[in-house]
């Protein structure tokens, strides 16, 4: 059989990583190669390409992909992408791949205490591999696509600009999904990134929620949202947030666990267009 060699992606090896990364659609999420220079670009200067994304290779050629990063807020270390080009499958490379990530993944960060892999739920065949690797599923978050209600109620919440000084109250608050924003480095990233709000309860005006807006040229006349909120003010959040919107439709991104928020995007006509298994597994010397 042909050697296959795990390594760290060559800074030259940017397109072939792409062409690879790009045969696992629709199992992985589909990006212009503009946005994935932007993550490849960031992972450079992060240290995370060196350190954490692998590439699968047989006599130099790259086969095989997989983007990693640590989450330091939970302790987890996430394998978010990993594709075998079509015609490598089945040998044994998709394997290598994750077995090399975690390596590559408590290396970096010995005091992690789980690897975490999303799977499509259209895609059934990578669930059994995953377990057959030790993980399993544990929760699953919801893609919900919808136009945006607008009712010109009063507003419970005062809505500012997010500012770098917000950061310490916005740690507290329960983010959308476990890729959420939970530490100071993403917070960071997306204030200074702009589009950011903060909420405030009117009367006591205490920080009830975080809401950042993203627009993506490939979606016209969308704002995809992120959000993170104080325990019992979720609603509150998502309609304050709502209110906000410039655009005709809206995206969000929702674990299981935020019922209430999910109940109340379906009753607002929002529709699934995507969900994903989160598999988690333990380190294994915390057994
Ligand atoms: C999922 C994916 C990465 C797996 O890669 P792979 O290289 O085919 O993985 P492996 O070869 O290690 O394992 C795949 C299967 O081949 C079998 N296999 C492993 N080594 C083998 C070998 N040496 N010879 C023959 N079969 C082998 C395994 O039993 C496994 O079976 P299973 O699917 O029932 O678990 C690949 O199918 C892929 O890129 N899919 C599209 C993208 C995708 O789904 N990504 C999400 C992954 S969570």
């Amino acid at each position: 059989m042909t050697e296959t060699i795990v390594r760290s992606p060559k800074l030259d090896e940017k397109t072939s990583f792409y062409q690879v990364y790009g045969t696992g659609i629709p199992n992985v999420d589909s990006l212009t190669f503009d946005r994935f220079s932007r993550w490849w670009n960031r992972s450079k200067v992060q240290g995370d390409l060196p350190n954490l994304w692998r590439v699968a290779t047989v006599d130099e050629q790259v086969v095989g992909i997989a983007i990693n990063s640590v989450l330091e807020s939970l302790g987890w270390g996430a394998i978010w992408e990993l594709v075998v080009d079509r015609e490598w499958r089945n040998q044994g490379i998709g394997t290598s791949l994750v077995l090399e990530s975690e390596q590559a993944l408590l290396k970096q960060n010995p005091n992690l205490t789980h690897f975490v892999v999303g799977v499509k739920v259209h895609n059934p065949r990578s669930i059994p591999f995953v377990e057959r690797l030790g993980y399993g599923i544990q929760s699953l978050v919801l893609r919900l696509d919808g136009d945006v209600p607008h009712r010109l109620e009063e507003q419970e919440l005062n809505v500012n600009i997010a500012r770098l000084d917000d950061i310490p109250t916005l740690l507290h608050l329960v983010p959308d999904t476990y890729w959420g924003h939970r530490d100071h480095k993403t917070l960071e990233y997306s204030i200074r990134g702009g589009n950011c709000y903060v909420m405030r309860e009117q009367s006591s005006n205490m920080v009830v929620g975080f809401v950042r807006f993203e627009y993506d040229p490939d979606l016209v006349d969308t704002t995809i949202i992120s959000f993170s909120y104080r325990q019992g003010y979720g609603i509150s959040v998502i309609e304050a947030t709502l209110e906000e919107v410039a655009t005709r439709r809206a995206i969000f991104w929702v674990q299981d666990k935020h019922e209430e928020i999910l109940d109340y995007l379906y009753a607002e006509d929002f529709q699934r267009a995507e969900a994903e298994f989160v598999a988690r597994k333990r380190v294994r010397h915390l057994l």
